[in-house]
């Protein structure tokens, strides 16, 4: 009784947010997943129940020894032709999904490199050039998104439930995954392999818009930097360059140009900050910049708990000004 209790209270939990769960899919590769994982439970279950039956049958409903035949006939219909014909059929649905994911042609190609703990994002202009971003995804609707995915250092793995499958991203070796997003939304995604500390730390919101939307926020996106507007934000921005953050962070159009750590050109206007772990109002920019180690163990960031606090929040007016 109470082992059933826990296994129910378990599934409960795991599908408690719509977000970030299979069971919500907000594209066409994440509702041919969901297809999928009904089709075999179906099959799973259809075995199960067959087995137990039989199961049932010959020890309680005829548990007397019976005919050789018999016994034969239950063996190779049983053990043999009924699995055959049930997973010859599984395989046969499942195994041509692969196929449009792999020969579609994108229609924007998004390149993602996993760091610890963090994520790298590059979208692909037609042109070839990129416009780089970090730590969230945007996607239009209606639209294959290609991404081409690597890691840096170990091996990371690339989750957004509500969009598709999960692929493994692996150090000088390229992995791709497309996705359909049809459905205009915010989705959790999640690093789903373990890379280390923080790796539960390494999430990232995956931003759905329409088409016209997505359009006009890649101009934005790609443009530099705006100047700070008010004069406490360009206290920050000394304050900035002064602590020498522009050696590891880029911010376009100005001399910050380091490209260790996350590029922070419209860190202001992205949904999260510390690759999804805070929501980015004044107090978790404040709070991430001087308790980086504690928040995140283990990543390259030091903490800057040195900073005066009204240069701190200098600084974090700086970066959220930064849309
Ligand atoms: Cu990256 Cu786990």
């Amino acid at each position: 009784m109470r082992l059933m209790l826990i296994c129910l209270s378990l599934l409960a939990l795991s599908a408690c947010e719509g977000r970030q769960s299979v069971l919500n899919p907000a594209g066409r590769d994440a509702q041919e997943v969901l297809s999928l994982i009904w089709v075999m439970f179906g099959g799973a279950v259809l075995l199960w129940l067959t087995l137990g039956a039989i199961f049932v049958y010959v020890t309680r409903m005829e548990p007397r020894e019976m005919p050789r035949r018999w016994g034969e006939m239950l063996i190779v219909g049983g053990g043999v032709i009924f699995p055959v014909i049930l997973l010859g059929a599984l395989l046969t649905y499942s195994l041509p999904m692969m196929k449009p994911q792999r020969d579609a042609k994108p229609g924007l190609k998004v390149h993602i490199t996993a760091e610890q703990w963090w994520w790298r994002v590059d979208y692909e202009l037609p042109d070839g050039s990129r416009v780089t971003s970090a730590n969230e995804l945007r996607l239009p609707t209606g639209r294959r998104t290609g991404l081409v995915l690597n890691a840096h250092k170990v091996i990371h793995a690339f989750w957004v439930p509500a969009l598709g499958g999960k692929v493994d991203m692996i150090p000088g070796r390229e992995t791709y995954l497309s996705f359909l997003p049809e459905e205009p939304g915010i989705y959790r995604g999640q690093c789903a392999e373990f890379c280390g500390a923080s790796h539960a730390l390494m999430a990232f919101e995956t931003v759905v818009m329409t088409p016209e939307d997505f359009a006009e926020w890649l101009t934005a996106e790609a443009e530099a930097a705006t100047a700070p507007a008010s004069g406490e934000a360009v206290r920050g921005a000394q304050v900035f360059a002064r602590e020498g953050c522009g050696a590891c962070h880029s911010v376009r159009g100005t001399r910050a140009v380091g490209q260790v750590g996350p590029d922070l050109t419209h860190v202001g206007s992205r949904k999260s900050i510390g690759a999804g772990i805070l929501n980015g109002s004044e107090e978790d920019f404040a709070r991430f910049i001087a308790h980086t180690e504690s928040l995140k163990p283990e990543v390259a960031m030091p903490s800057y708990d040195h900073i005066a606090p009204e240069d701190l929040r200098a600084l974090v007016a700086y970066l959220e000004g930064l849309t």
